[in-house]
């Protein structure tokens, strides 16, 4: 038995994703018109994004569906925090069961909630109500990667594993919807969420590193940062869609 703390969880990252402030304040200013009554946010983490379109669409309720209630508890505390908590529900389970259509529609870095990339963009066009919108953020390959740089990534990286940005915006047409904006994180956006991602552990093993269980937390850092820097750094990209659904059944397409 030890007492010492485990390494905190995500409390160096605002978003679960490579995303500025900058970017998520034009990508809320353009969500909210037409202002949406209801917000749907799958895979939704602990909601940031979520809680920041409510803000900006007070008339707006909004719910959180995703499978980490740890996260989701985040959310709801910082919901209480902002004067938020009557309009806003966090629910624990899978995005995939979730049947209630809403005007709009997030899933940023969740497809595989779904399935593939396309199956996501499917589901998520099936949640938005006619003349709505919807999010989608997800990955894409910036260039073809080579074999050597598919082996440093992921276990099984594959060239399969995602489209390129075309083809990303080719499913979502695909799916019914029409590309309103089409965006990709800057390497900026990606140096400050992969750091980010690993500072809960690096600060602590500045103060825990002694300890027997050190060992495995630097082990996952140095696997993690290597796959980064050594991988899919300036390879993988990340997109996100602004997805507009036709108001009239008959005009889709
Ligand atoms: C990369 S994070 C993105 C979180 C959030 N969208 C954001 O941008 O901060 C992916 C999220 O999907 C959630 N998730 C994974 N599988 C899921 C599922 N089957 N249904 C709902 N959420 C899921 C994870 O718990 C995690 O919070």
């Amino acid at each position: 038995m030890t007492d010492t703390p485990p390494p905190s969880r995500y409390v160096w990252l605002d978003f679960n994703a490579p995303l500025s402030d900058a970017r998520a304040r034009r990508l809320v200013e353009r969500l909210v018109h037409p202002a949406p009554a209801t917000v749907l946010d799958f895979g939704c983490g602990w909601g940031e994004l979520l809680l920041r379109l409510l803000e900006a669409a007070p008339g707006a309720v909004g719910t959180g569906v995703d499978t980490d209630g740890s996260l989701l508890a985040r959310g709801h505390a910082a919901a209480v925090a902002r004067g938020m908590a009557d309009r806003v529900s966090f629910v624990e389970g899978p995005a995939a069961t979730w049947r209630e259509p809403a005007d709009l529609v997030v899933c940023v870095g969740a497809s595989h909630a779904f399935g593939d990339t396309a199956d996501a963009l499917r589901a998520l066009r099936r949640a938005v109500r006619p003349g709505g919108r919807a999010l989608f953020g997800d990955g894409f390959w910036e260039r073809p990667p080579t074999p050597g740089e598919l082996s440093r990534m992921w276990p099984k990286a594959s060239a399969d594993d995602y489209p390129d940005l075309a083809g990303l915006v080719d499913l979502a047409v695909a799916a019914g919807f029409r590309p309103l904006w089409v965006e990709a994180a800057s390497p900026d956006e990606w140096h400050d969420f992969e750091s980010g991602f690993l500072a809960d552990r690096e600060h602590w093993l500045l103060e825990h590193g002694d300890r027997p269980e050190a060992e495995q937390v630097r082990a996952s850092v140095e696997r993690h940062r290597a796959r980064w820097l050594r991988g899919y750094r300036g390879v993988w990209g990340f997109g996100y869609l602004t997805l507009g659904v036709p108001s009239a059944p008959s005009a889709a397409g």
